[in-house]
Parts: structure tokens; C-alpha cells; sequence
């Protein structure tokens, strides 16, 4: 039996410890901040629901062998400090978020080598305290080492897409390559439909590109195609679906800015690479959070 704690749930957090909730070898257990009864969410694959137990403070938990956290990036401090009640030497933190800077956002709180960076492809949204909707197939990797087998284990009995690649880095930097270019969605309010537009087509371009030269620059594998793959792609995709930061700002939530596009402004100023689309989306982003 795996004890499992899941800190934040919502869309992502939400989605995946009710998964996990269906294996009975498991338990699962969530820190939350705010307390709700069960969670129920809408798969593609029908409604799956689960009652694990939730706690809203640290005395209520218990040692995991795994804790997985799905807070957003800017609310990683706050989650690190249920570690003391959920952690004990053995156990593994394994981070779902966006971005590149899995490790980065919680070394100065937990030993970095049992720290697992999870790029996550799960188009998810909540439509309130433990309901979600879960769009698509998730996907997950997890890079080539001892703990990414233990974590792809946890999944083996699911009907989710969770590997090892041994090349983790350009799958995070694929991942934040899409995640760059819906900034523009967060900035003018539309849904992803908007990419049908000639114009913001090519800025969505311009703004992947910059974040393919700096993703090089970090030794990820990728060419411009990339590019022209992710608008193509988006282009066919459903035109109401909203991503996590327009869903953040139309909500009044803080966004994730600099873990999204701010990254890329950061890193390209590290390489000398110019990254003027990037920097535009943070000062348009910051100046209505
Ligand atoms: N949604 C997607 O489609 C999607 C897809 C791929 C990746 N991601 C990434 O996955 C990560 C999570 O995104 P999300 O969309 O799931 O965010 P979300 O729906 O806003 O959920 C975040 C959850 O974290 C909780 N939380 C915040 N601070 C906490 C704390 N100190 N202790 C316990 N819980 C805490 C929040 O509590 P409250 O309930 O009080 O707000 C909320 O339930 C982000 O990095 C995002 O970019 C999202």
C-alpha cells in the first residue's frame, strides 16, 4: 500500500489524485487550502469520483512516500511548508507544473535529489471546490532515474500516459514552447480560437520562437518546426478551450507569469538572446495582475 499526498487540488491536483484514488493499492490524502467535500471529475472517459481524506492544516497529516504538488508555481513557498508534517527521509516530492524550473522552485525547502520534475499535459479546468472537468488524455514524463520508475509505477494500473524520457529537459522546454504563446490569450481574453487570426498567428510564432532560442540555449533539442507544429496544432484544436492563465486572470487569481514567459526573458538575458515578444506579454500581464 502507497500513501500518496496530493497538495493542491485543483484542476491538475484534483484530476490526479482521483485518479490515483481508483487504485485500491493506494491511499491517497490531499492538503488543501480551502476544504471541500469529494472530488468529482468529468473525464473523457466517463465521471470518476473519490473521497480521499482532506486536511487543511499540518497537524491532520500524515508521512506520504510520495507527495505530489500541483499548486501553481507562484504558490510553491505556501506548499513547501506542509513538507514537515508529510516528509519524512524516504520520501519523494514529485512536481506537476508548468514550466522549466521544477527543481529550481523547491530546492531551497527539500533535498533536490529526491525532488522529480513532472511535465504535465492534462487540459483540465474546475468549475468549483473538488468538481473538475478533464478535457483531454493526460500525459506526464518524468526524467530516466530511479524515482521516475517508482512515480511511473504509481500509475501502472491507470489509464493515463505517464513515461521516462532521457530527455526531460526538451520535453519540459516543448511543453513551455505552447504555454509561451497562451500568454496572448490571457492578454486580449480570448479563447484559443484566437490563433485563427492571421496576425496574432504570427505573434504566437514570434513569441515560441524566442522561448525555442533560449530553450537551446539551455541544451533542450528543438528547431523553429516547433513552432509552425504548435500553431497548427492549435489551429485544429477546439476554439472555447482556455488555458490555465486566461483562466487565471478572467478568475481574479494571480497568474503564472514568470514561471511561463518571464522564464524565458530571464534565461534569454542569462545567454544574451533577445526575447522582446516575451518581455511584452510580461509587462502587458503584470500591469493588470
Ligand atoms: N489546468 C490545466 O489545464 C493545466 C495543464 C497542465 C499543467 N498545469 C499546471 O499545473 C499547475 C496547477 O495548475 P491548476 O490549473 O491545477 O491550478 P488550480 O486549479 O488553481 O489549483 C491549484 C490548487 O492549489 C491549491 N493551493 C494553493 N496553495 C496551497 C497550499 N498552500 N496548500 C494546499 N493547496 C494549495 C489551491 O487552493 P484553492 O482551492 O484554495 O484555490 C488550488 O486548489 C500549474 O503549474 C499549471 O500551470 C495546468
Amino acid at each position: 500500500m502507497t500513501h500518496i499526498a496530493l497538495v493542491g487540488p485543483g484542476a491538475i491536483g484534483g484530476t490526479i489524485a482521483t485518479w490515483l484514488s481508483q487504485d485500491s493499492s493506494h491511499t491517497v490524502s490531499v492538503a488543501a487550502r480551502t476544504a471541500f467535500d469529494g472530488l468529482e471529475v468529468a473525464t473523457p472517459q466517463g465521471v470518476i469520483r473519490a473521497s480521499p481524506r482532506v486536511f487543511t492544516r499540518s497537524e491532520e497529516a500524515q508521512i506520504a512516500q510520495w507527495v505530489l504538488v500541483a499548486t501553481k508555481a507562484y504558490d510553491s513557498a505556501a506548499a513547501a511548508k506542509w513538507f514537515g508534517a508529510l516528509c519524512d527521509d524516504r520520501t519523494h516530492i514529485a512536481v506537476l507544473q508548468n514550466g522549466v524550473e521544477h527543481i529550481e522552485r523547491f530546492e531551497p525547502y527539500f533535498p533536490r535529489e529526491r525532488i522529480l520534475p513532472v511535465m504535465i499535459d492534462c487540459p483540465a479546468e474546475r468549475s468549483g471546490p473538488g468538481r473538475i472537468r478533464q478535457r483531454g488524455a493526460i500525459h506526464m514524463v518524468v526524467p530516466e532515474s530511479a524515482a521516475g520508475a517508482d512515480f511511473v509505477d504509481l500509475f501502472r494500473n491507470l489509464p493515463l500516459d505517464v513515461s521516462q524520457s532521457p530527455d526531460f529537459r526538451t520535453a519540459a522546454w516543448r511543453k513551455l514552447c505552447l504555454n509561451s504563446a497562451g500568454a496572448v490569450s490571457a492578454v486580449t481574453l480570448k479563447p484559443a480560437g484566437i490563433v485563427r487570426h492571421q496576425g496574432v498567428a504570427a505573434l504566437m510564432r514570434d513569441i515560441i520562437r524566442e522561448c525555442i532560442a533560449v530553450a537551446c540555449a539551455e541544451g533542450a533539442r528543438l528547431d523553429d518546426s516547433v513552432a509552425d507544429t504548435i500553431i497548427d496544432n492549435m489551429r485544429k484544436g477546439p476554439a472555447d478551450s482556455i488555458n490555465s492563465i486566461h483562466a487565471d486572470r478572467l478568475a481574479g487569481r494571480p497568474m503564472e507569469v514568470d514561471a511561463r514567459n518571464g522564464v524565458i526573458v530571464r534565461l534569454g538575458r542569462k545567454h544574451g538572446i533577445s526575447t522582446p515578444m516575451n518581455s511584452l506579454m510580461v509587462s502587458l500581464l503584470e500591469s493588470v495582475q
